[in-house]
């Protein structure tokens, strides 16, 4: 079985690049680098000894993705390609309109044109807004706090409505909660372009030398320690759930859509301490004001993807922290590093 992988040197899309090919699928992946190395890529091929079929390719050219459909053929799609900074977003809403929206409609009129009807989509936590209680489940209420966070929304309203006018899609929507962590070899992880803005990409580059202080976004929300709570998740279990979701395509089971997450709540100072006991060094931090669009707390109800998919996070918080370590000593500077 072929799997096309779009924006698949990226972070989610390395790890799972890698866990399709050690079960046995075929890779075919594309990327415009916008955020993201060819190193990945290489790394995957050489950690599985497999070939992945690669094309340096931007999602909104219609006519190499119509090229790709045409030479490879294509079962399914993952479909990962997106911008995904929300400070960004809300400074250039069009930018991630234009990209992630025209983007996935391009993809979606391709796969259409050659009967390709089977679809993984990455969306987000984000769509649940600030969700009232928590754990959230699946049929929590949907809103969004910002533009990236509306192209996951309605990119989702546009699946559920294509879904609607031809049953004979396939399209299983996974909404991941927070990941991080990297693979055990090292070899692969998160590699973000300048300044991170997620919490354990800074943290990581504090523990590394290359900025000296973290920065916690306030400890005055009602949360046991006043700081924000989130469903951390360990991205090769992440990766692992798109597997399941592939398998799952093949009982034709419609359009149906899963929360990737733990289940657990750790708040900022417990992922603090998890990464000083993983590098074995106290890490230097300040308090800071809320960052504006953050909420308290959010994690997952993820029962229904055990259920139905067979899928459980299996990888705690020590081995996220210890595995996002490795990465980052061994390459500080991502993918550039020598
Ligand atoms: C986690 C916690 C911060 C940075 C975002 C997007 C979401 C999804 C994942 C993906 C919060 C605090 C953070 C820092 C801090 N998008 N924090 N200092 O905000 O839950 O989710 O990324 O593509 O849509 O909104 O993740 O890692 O930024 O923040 O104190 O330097 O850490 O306030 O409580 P978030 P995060």
């Amino acid at each position: 079985m072929k799997i096309l992988v779009t924006g698949g040197a990226g972070y989610i899309a390395s790890h799972t690049n890698l866990e399709l090919l050690n079960a046995g699928y075929d890779v075919v992946a594309f990327d415009n680098f916008s955020n993201s190395s060819i190193e990945s890529i290489h790394r995957v091929e050489r950690l599985t000894g497999k070939k992945i079929s690669f094309y340096e390719t931007d999602l909104l050219d219609k006519e190499a993705l119509t090229d790709i459909f045409s030479k490879e053929n294509i079962d399914a799609v993952i479909h990962f390609a997106g911008l995904k900074a929300v400070g960004e977003s809300c400074e250039i809403p069009l930018k991630y309109f234009k990209n992630n929206l025209s983007g996935t409609i391009t993809l979606l009129e391709v796969m259409e044109s050659f009967g390709v009807k089977n679809l993984v989509f990455s969306s987000s936590a984000t769509v649940y807004g600030d969700p009232e209680t928590v754990p959230v489940t699946e049929d929590f209420p949907l809103s969004a706090t910002n533009p990236y966070g509306r192209t996951k929304l309605m990119i989702e309203e546009m699946l559920r409505d294509i879904y609607k006018a031809d049953s004979s899609w396939n399209i299983a929507i996974l909404r991941y909660f927070n990941p991080i962590g990297a693979h055990e070899s090292g070899e692969i992880g998160e590699d973000p372009n300048g300044i991170p803005n997620n919490l354990v990409p800074y943290i990581a580059k504090v523990a590394s030398g290359v900025l000296d202080k973290i920065h916690v976004f306030g400890n005055d929300y009602d949360t046991p320690d006043g700081t924000g709570v989130r469903d951390y998740i360990h991205v090769v279990d992440l990766s692992l759930g798109h597997i399941k979701a592939i398998e799952k395509l093949q009982e034709n089971p419609g359009l149906v859509t899963y929360n990737l997450g733990t289940g657990v709540g750790y708040s900022v100072f417990d992922i603090i301490h998890n990464y000083e006991k993983a590098c074995g060094k106290k890490l230097p931090y300040v308090i800071d004001p809320r960052r504006p669009g953050d909420i308290a707390v959010t994690y997952a109800d993820p029962s229904k993807a055990l259920k139905e998919l067979g899928w459980k996070a299996e990888r705690g918080i020590d081995k996220m922290c210890e595995d996002t370590y490795r990465w980052q000593s061994k390459y500080p500077n991502g993918y550039k590093s020598k």
